[in-house]
C-alpha cells in the first residue's frame, strides 16, 4: 500500500523504502513526518484539525480499550473473520485498512484469527491519543501493523491501494472509501441496528427514534448480515460502555447512573454491509 503526503499529495516514503533510514517518512518534496516513539505516525497537518484535540479524549479511548479487551464485541469480530476468509486466499497479501480505528481492537484480532494469512494491517483515526494506544498495543504483539493520525475524510493513501477497508461505526465518506480501494477490493462497514442497546435508550429517551442504518451508495453490495447477542455486564463494565457512546456526553448524570446500576441485560445489535469496489469506473 503506498502513503500519499497529506500537504502535497506526492508519495510518501517510510523508512524501509527510502534512501534515508532514519525515523522520517518523507515525500519528493521533502516534506516531513517523524515516528513518535510509541510507533505511529502524525499526518494530520494542524491547517487540517478543526479543533486542538480532535476525535474521542483520553477517557473514551480507555474506556473502548477496557471493554473490547474484555472480549463483549468478539461475536461481532469472529463474523467478520469469517465472512473475511471466504473471500481472500492464502497465496495472495493483502492491505488491510481501519478507516477510524480506535485503539485497534479489530486490527489486532483480525491478524490473530487470520494469522496464516499474508496481510499487512493499517488504521488511522483523527484521535491522537486513540492512534497512540492503538499502535502501542499492535506493535509489543507484532511487527506488521501501521498507525497514522489522519482524518478519515482526507486519507493520506495513494488510490487504489487497500484491499480491504473495514468501518466499524466510524465516519468515512464513500468517494474517500471508494479512491482508496482497489479494483475489486472489500469494505467492511458495520453499523449499530435499531435495537442496539435499547434498554439504555428507553432509560434515556422518552421518544426511541428508530432508524434504518442502511444508506443507498452507488457500489456493489455483496453481502449483508445481522450480528444480535446478549451481554450481562457488571455495572462497572456498564460505565464504559457508556463512556465510549455518544450517550456519555448527551445523559444527564441522573439518567446515566440509572442505566449503570439497571440490572438488565443489554440488547446488542449490528448490522455488518459488505461491499465490493466495481472492477472498472
Ligand atoms: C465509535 S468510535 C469507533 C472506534 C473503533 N472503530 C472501534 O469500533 O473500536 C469512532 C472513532 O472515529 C474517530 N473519528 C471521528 N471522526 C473522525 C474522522 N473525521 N477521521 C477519522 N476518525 C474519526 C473517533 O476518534 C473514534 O475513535
Ligand atoms: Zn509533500
Amino acid at each position: 500500500m503506498m502513503w500519499q503526503c497529506p500537504i502535497c499529495d506526492s508519495v510518501l516514503y517510510t523508512p524501509n523504502d527510502s534512501v534515508h533510514r532514519d525515523n522520517t517518512w518523507r515525500c519528493q518534496q521533502s516534506h516531513c513526518f517523524d515516528v513518535a516513539k510509541q510507533g505511529y505516525v502524525n499526518l494530520l497537518p494542524v491547517q487540517f484539525k478543526h479543533s486542538l484535540d480532535p476525535g474521542d479524549d483520553k477517557s473514551m479511548v480507555k474506556a473502548r480499550e477496557v471493554f473490547l479487551n474484555n472480549g463483549h464485541y468478539e461475536p461481532l469480530i469472529q463474523a467478520i473473520a469469517s465472512d473475511l476468509q471466504g473471500r481472500i486466499s492464502q497465496d495472495k497479501t493483502y492491505h488491510l485498512f481501519d478507516a477510524g480505528c480506535g485503539e485497534g481492537y479489530y486490527l489486532r484480532r483480525l491478524n490473530q484469527l487470520l494469522e496464516s494469512h499474508d496481510i499487512t494491517y493499517y488504521g488511522n483515526d483523527i484521535s491522537k491519543n486513540a492512534v497512540l494506544r492503538a499502535a502501542k498495543q499492535a506493535h509489543s504483539m507484532t511487527a506488521n501493523h501501521q498507525y497514522i493520525v489522519a482524518s478519515s475524510y482526507h486519507l493520506p493513501v495513494s488510490k487504489h491501494s487497500v484491499d480491504v477497508l473495514l468501518q466499524v461505526f466510524a465516519p468515512i465518506p464513500s468517494t474517500e472509501a471508494l479512491r482508496i480501494l482497489k479494483r475489486g477490493g472489500l469494505w467492511y462497514q458495520i453499523v449499530p441496528n435499531t435495537l442496539h442497546l435499547q434498554e439504555f435508550k428507553s432509560l434515556l429517551y422518552t421518544n426511541i427514534q428508530s432508524h434504518d442504518p442502511h444508506q443507498e451508495l452507488d457500489v456493489n453490495l455483496i453481502n449483508e448480515f445481522d450480528v444480535n447477542f446478549t451481554l450481562s455486564l457488571s455495572s462497572e463494565e456498564k460505565a464504559h460502555l457508556m463512556a465510549m457512546t455518544p450517550y456519555a456526553h448527551s445523559a444527564t448524570e441522573d439518567k446515566r447512573n440509572a442505566c449503570i446500576n439497571s440490572n438488565s441485560s443489554l440488547t446488542i445489535a449490528f448490522k455488518v454491509y459488505v461491499y465490493q469496489q466495481f472492477l472498472m469506473d
